[in-house]
């Protein structure tokens, strides 16, 4: 019997149903983090198991890697596949210039090193994602434990002569304890509002000792999904390639494998 998907889990699985057809036979794939990324993983090792597909998988945090190894999918470590044909993520904001705010999960450091490392990258979204400019959902930058007081007032001081719409930062907890990165790292929340230039504040803050990475992805990312909760897809593209429309069959999201 079919299992009737919320809205959104309709709209982020239609968006990964629609990207993984991007995938060929023989590349080497990077799998983002994230409750959308984790439906392209399933709907992934679906097709592996279906297509026989030989594919390298290359995981964003922990929690991608055991779930791509628990659905049987070859994982590897970046340095093992040296460079990715494509990576497939979600995000917490888009612009129209598919300029990105990453890291709500805490994996931004690991997905911007991936999708460096990688030909394209395609993110997978639902509509709520979309924003005409960044800065609504809090930019996560990650620092080092160490001198992690001094880092915050450095970062305030970047803000100070920031254009942005917001200066309130705050240290990222995991219930009563800060939270940790997978390489061990804090982060900071910045309550930006909205972020006037984007390159600038990029920059500004890398500057500052301390910081190991930002959640901008600016000019990164090559196509953008959107799903919908009808099954709708809508491809955008970084390049002149023209808007593309398709349709995905939701019931296909219930033959989909889940991990233990
Ligand atoms: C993980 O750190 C993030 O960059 C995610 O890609 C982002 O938070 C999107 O997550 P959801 O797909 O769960 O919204």
């Amino acid at each position: 019997m079919a299992i009737k998907l919320s809205d959104a889990d309709a709209g982020k699985f239609a968006a990964a149903s629609r990207a993984i057809a991007f995938v060929e036979d023989g590349m080497r794939i990077g799998l983002g983090t994230g409750s959308t990324a984790a439906w392209m993983v399933r709907a992934l090792a679906a097709r592996v198991e279906r297509e026989g597909l030989i594919l390298t998988c290359v995981p964003t945090s922990t929690r991608t890697a055991r779930q791509a190894r628990e659905l049987g999918l070859t994982v590897v470590t970046l340095d093992e596949a040296g460079w990715l044909d494509l990576t497939i993520d979600g995000a917490d904001e888009f612009d129209p210039d598919l300029n990105l705010i990453k890291g709500g999960g805490g994996a931004h450091l690991q997905e911007k090193i991936v999708a460096a490392a990688s030909d394209r990258m395609i993110v997978i979204t639902d509509p709520s994602k979309a924003v005409a400019q960044l800065g609504a959902f809090p930019l996560p930058v990650e620092v080092i434990p160490f001198g992690l007081d001094a880092t915050q007032r450095m970062i305030d001081e970047v803000l100070t002569g920031a254009a942005v719409g917001g200066r309130d930062c705050s240290i990222r907890m995991n219930g009563e304890e800060r939270f940790f990165s997978d390489e061990g790292n804090h982060i900071i929340d910045l309550h930006l509002a909205r972020i006037d230039d984007l390159c600038e504040l990029s920059q500004a803050l890398m500057r500052v000792p301390g910081v190991v990475e930002t959640g901008l992805f600016l000019g990164m990312c090559n196509a953008v999904v959107i799903g919908h909760a009808d099954g709708r897809t809508e491809t955008r593209f970084a390049d002149e390639t023209p808007d593309e429309a398709g349709q995905v069959d939701l019931a296909e999201a219930d033959d989909l494998p889940v991990e233990a």
